[in-house]
């Protein structure tokens, strides 16, 4: 089977809607990705699909997310949020492709850092470690090791403390 990663067009906006969908059960994040897509905080680079025989079997974006310390100066990041993979197609390695192309994008296009929410067994797979690191935290109650962040530049995050600000679509999720 030949795996295909490439960057998301309009025509498949359905398709990835209903990708989101069977993964989550619900329709939160596919609902959450409609909306992201027309915020300005959007990277079109970074909303990928992986296409099994012309079939979108999973989906990755990465949206800029603000770290806001203290002093409330603003450190550019980026959010992995969501993913997903069709249920029948899960277990075989398409997410973890999705993820690698992601991160690669995001280096490519200069980003330095990714922060994401998810299972603690799972992406430090992929070089994220919780993010009490650097003493970034979310902006909800999270378990500590849930919480994460890779640093697409070394050292890019090691002055940056405060508290992550996604944009204002991930409150409806
Ligand atoms: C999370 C998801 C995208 C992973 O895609 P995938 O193609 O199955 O991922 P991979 O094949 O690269 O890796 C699967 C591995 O990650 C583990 N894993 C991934 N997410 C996990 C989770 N939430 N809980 C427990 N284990 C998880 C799997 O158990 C599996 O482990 P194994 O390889 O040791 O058996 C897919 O499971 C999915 O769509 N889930 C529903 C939606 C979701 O929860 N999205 C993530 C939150 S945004």
């Amino acid at each position: 089977m030949k795996l295909i990663i490439r960057q998301e067009n309009k025509a498949d906006y359905k398709n990835v809607y209903e990708l989101n969908t069977l993964a989550f059960e619900e329709k939160e994040e596919a609902v959450l990705v409609d909306l992201l897509r027309k915020n300005e905080e959007f990277i079109p680079q970074l909303s990928l699909v992986a296409l099994l025989n012309d079939e979108i079997v999973g989906h990755i974006l990465f949206t800029k997310i603000k770290i806001i310390d203290v002093n409330e100066n603003e450190h550019e990041s980026l959010s992995l949020a969501p993913m997903a993979v069709l249920p029948k197609y899960q277990k075989k390695g398409i997410g973890g492709k999705l993820i690698n192309k992601g991160l690669s994008t995001a280096a490519k296009l200069k980003f330095k850092s990714v922060i994401v929410l998810g299972h603690e067994n799972y992406y430090p797979k992929f070089g994220f470690e919780p993010t009490t690191k650097w003493k970034i935290t979310a902006p909800f109650d999270v378990p500590t090791n849930a919480f994460m962040g890779l640093e697409l530049v070394k050292d890019s995050l090691n002055n940056v403390s405060g508290i992550v600000k996604y944009p204002e679509e991930f409150d409806a999720v």
